[in-house]
């Protein structure tokens, strides 16, 4: 089901024990031998936690980087893959979770690919709400974690590795630097040989046995689809409210939806109301966009109607309360026509 999800025919797909972060480090760590050159690109709080990453890895990282809010943009890409054609390793995330941003990746494989470096994609905020198409983008290396889109408690990390990455692993001069996320090893354990290396989080393969097993009910197709008019909704409502998206547009992810947080908003105080008032967390913006972004997550069974209408509703009460509009009742009428719309 982790093959046909990450649309991979790759052998080693398997969950790693940990959350997305070790996700990170498994796909890092197996494939970087010190002094390795790693592309990382970085357009948000995640990209920088994968160069961290690698650095301590012993990689030599070079950056591409873009203002958050923005995709990375592939001819960028291409000219660090020129500027230095001895790289390894391009690192990049798929849907940034701290923008909200959705990275095209229909041209980043080829140009890799050409090059010779693995391509490395974290789909921790995407696998299971949008479309994840490994093997035709040309990713060799992926992760992703459990507790996002796929709707299951967080202690589990899929991953998939190509031929090509598990090739790069093999000739390592010298071992794997983690013997916990060594794949070399742990290739055995998920294999026919079934030779023991760590204790598996046998509640968590349970775990991620059944929530994939619902994803597969509902369909792929459903799914995203689902989380597209989620989106939409909630984007209506939005709007209606007088605010507007965070994330450039044409590259923003359905899963973790950015708004702008305008005028004379405060920030602070709406959070606290959604929370104390209407039971309702959402994020606040992380590193540069810490008070200048809402972050709205809508993953997996999060997707739905229920959540996207009382979100707004509750919002168009705390804006009246707090003074910012004396409109109430455009916003939610905004969302639901959108689902409405959807029907006919
Ligand atoms: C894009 C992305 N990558 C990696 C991680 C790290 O995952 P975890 O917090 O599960 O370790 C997160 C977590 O939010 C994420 O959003």
């Amino acid at each position: 089901m982790l093959r046909d999800l990450f649309g991979t025919k790759n052998r080693v797909t398997f969950p790693v024990s940990g959350t997305g972060s070790a996700g990170m480090e498994a796909a890092v760590c197996n494939v970087i031998e010190p002094g390795d050159k790693a592309i990382i690109c970085i357009n948000g709080v995640f990209g920088t936690r994968m160069a961290d990453v690698a650095d301590r890895y012993g990689a030599e990282v070079i950056l591409v980087e873009v203002p958050w809010g923005q995709p990375i943009d592939p001819a960028d890409v291409k000219k660090a893959l020129d500027a230095n054609p001895d790289a390894t390793l391009v690192g990049i995330v798929h849907a940034e979770t701290s923008t909200g941003v959705l990275q095209p990746m229909e041209e980043i494989g080829a140009a890799c690919q050409s090059h010779g470096a693995l391509l490395l994609l974290d789909c921790v905020t995407s696998l299971g709400g949008v479309p994840v198409e490994v093997d035709k983008w040309g990713v060799e290396i992926a992760y992703s974690g459990t507790q996002k889109c796929l709707s299951c408690p967080p202690g589990l990390a899929p991953l998939t590795m190509s031929e090509r990455a598990l090739g790069k692993m093999r000739e390592r001069k010298d071992k794997v630097k983690s013997w916990y996320f060594d794949v070399s090893m742990i290739e055995k354990y998920w294999g026919s040989d079934r030779s023991y290396h760590h204790t598996g989080p046998i509640t968590m393969n349970y775990a991620i046995r059944e929530a994939l097993r619902l994803v597969f009910e509902e369909g792929l197709k459903n799914r995203f689809a689902r989380h597209a008019l989620a989106c939409k909704a909630l984007q209506a409502g939005i709007e209606a409210l007088g605010l507007s998206m965070f994330a450039q547009e044409g590259a923003r992810t359905p899963t973790l939806n950015t708004v702008a947080i305008g005028g004379n908003i405060d920030d602070a105080e709406v959070r606290k109301a959604l929370l104390h008032d209407f039971d309702i967390e959402i994020g606040g913006g992380l590193g540069p966009v810490a008070g200048k972004a809402w972050r709205i997550g809508l993953m997996g069974h999060g997707a739905q109607q229920a959540n996207v209408t009382y979100l707004i509703s509750a919002l168009e009460v705390i804006f009246k309360k707090l003074g910012y509009t004396d409109r109430v009742g455009d916003a939610s009428a905004a969302a639901t026509r959108v689902y409405a719309e959807a029907i006919a």
